[in-house]
């Protein structure tokens, strides 16, 4: 098979897919879509060599001749798209979040199931060195039985709200509730073991003075307390406490192994650290290590995001769609195991942090029981069932925060 064509919808996060097209020897671009103009115009100067086309719209874009399309747009409108593309016959690369509600979760299993196309959730904490090295390790038995582990995705980003809320008061990250974005915390550790989440208490962090000044509606924080199928228990923590960590870590019968601190200035996400006995109970012998995993193709990660990652995951999708039968991406339930622990997790948080069932779509009967369920924080997929953005309800904030957003995005514009 020649090189994979390639479509990108929405050109912001985009571009890193973009990039890797161009570096890639199994995919090309062949097509951008943003309706954002200065985006496209943004790409048609970069690209201008290239024999891309671009479109403004999403209709005249799934026309074009292309085998796959990565869906980039905005986090909590993935589903539609996904599903689009694939009754038109073209696979897809979905970015996080995979769906918003159980409604659009059951009908995505149902769109992969019946057009038989590659689905890959794009979650590329699960390709960073340390994670997929902790994920190969846990895969030859090193560290035992998985039996606890911890993830964190702290993320600052009220240095850098303006530009990407772009001082739109609905835009999705405003909207968001404390527990949506979870994959980049649990994703690596359901990765890695396997083990579908049963079980969920959430709680989230409601001091929200620093979100409310940007504008931002969401509690500050989540934390979704995980049951495994195996007894196995994660805590998972993620949002906008105010110094960034991303951090794994995993205790098993055997073993533990962690990724680097980030504030310990060394390596982060590059970095493992390995404390295991060759049999559990036998505490004679073991491997104590620390270092930094190589996965191959070292040479082209040079710029490429969050550790490499997103080289990984584009990779692992083209060769996937190639026939490569090591291509190790994330299918539809693998998505819906690490993102359901955070949607349930916040019906807990509105129930008194009582804790609540993770349905396994896998299993066909369990699908009716959340057909019509609809229940999120965006008006425009909740329809009667829409949730508060957070517990503590909606907070009213001043339409000036948003002009300040909008203000201070164009100033940044102005500066390039
Ligand atoms: N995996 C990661 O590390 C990572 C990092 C950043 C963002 N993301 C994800 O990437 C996605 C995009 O986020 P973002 O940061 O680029 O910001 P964003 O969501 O604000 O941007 C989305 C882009 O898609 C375009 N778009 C939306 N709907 C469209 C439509 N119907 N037709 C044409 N264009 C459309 C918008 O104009 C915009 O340029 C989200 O799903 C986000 O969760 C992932």
């Amino acid at each position: 098979m020649s090189k994979v064509k390639i479509g990108v919808l929405g050109a912001r996060r985009g571009s890193e897919m973009i990039k890797y097209c161009k570096i890639a020897d199994n995919a090309q671009i062949v097509a951008i879509c943003d309706k954002s103009p200065e985006v496209l115009d943004s790409h048609k100067e970069k690209e201008e060599d290239l024999d891309i086309a671009f479109y403004d719209n999403f209709e005249a874009f799934i026309e074009h001749d292309m085998d796959a399309v990565v869906l980039a747009n905005y986090a909590n409108q993935h589903v539609p798209f996904a599903i689009k593309c694939l009754n038109k016959g073209l696979h897809v690369f979905s970015e996080v979040l995979p769906c918003q509600t159980m409604k659009e979760a059951v009908e995505l299993v149902e769109a992969v199931e019946k057009t038989g196309k590659i689905y890959a959730y794009g979650e590329n904490y699960c390709y960073m060195p340390a994670t997929y090295e902790m994920k190969k390790l846990y895969q030859e038995g090193m560290i035992g039985e998985f039996e606890y582990g911890e993830c964190e995705y702290i993320h600052n980003c009220e240095p850098l709200w303006a530009k990407i809320t772009y001082g739109e008061e609905d835009h999705w990250r405003n909207r968001m509730y404390s527990t949506f974005y979870c994959t980049h915390s649990l994703g690596p550790i359901i990765h890695m073991t396997k083990l579908r989440p049963v079980s969920v208490i959430g709680f989230e962090g409601t001091k929200n003075e620093r979100n409310l000044r940007t504008g931002a509606k969401g509690g500050q924080f989540g934390i979704e307390m995980v049951t495994l199928e195996n007894g196995g228990i994660i805590k998972s923590v993620h949002g906008g406490l105010y110094k960034n960590s991303t951090w794994y870590c995993a205790y098993g019968s055997k073993g533990c192994m962690e990724s680097a601190r980030e504030i310990a200035g060394d390596g982060d996400v590059c970095k493992i650290y390995l404390n295991a006995d060759e049999v559990s109970g036998q505490y004679g012998k073991k491997r104590l290590e620390n270092y930094c995993p190589t996965h191959g193709h070292e040479e082209k990660l040079e710029g490429f995001g969050h550790g490499g990652s997103d080289f990984y995951s584009m990779y692992n999708f083209v060769e996937k769609i190639k026939g490569n039968p090591d291509a190790d991406t994330i299918d539809v339930y693998e998505a819906l195991d690490m993102f359901l622990p955070g949607l349930f997790a916040y019906r807990s948080i509105l129930d008194k942090n009582a804790p609540k069932e993770i349905p396994d779509l896998r299993n066909r009967e369990e699908r009716e029981k959340w057909r019509n369920d609809t229940a999120c924080t965006d008006p425009g997929a909740a329809g009667d069932m829409l949730l508060p953005c957070s517990s503590l309800g909606d907070p009213q904030i001043d339409r000036s925060i948003y002009e300040r957003m909008e203000k201070l995005w164009r100033e940044s514009k102005s500066k390039k």
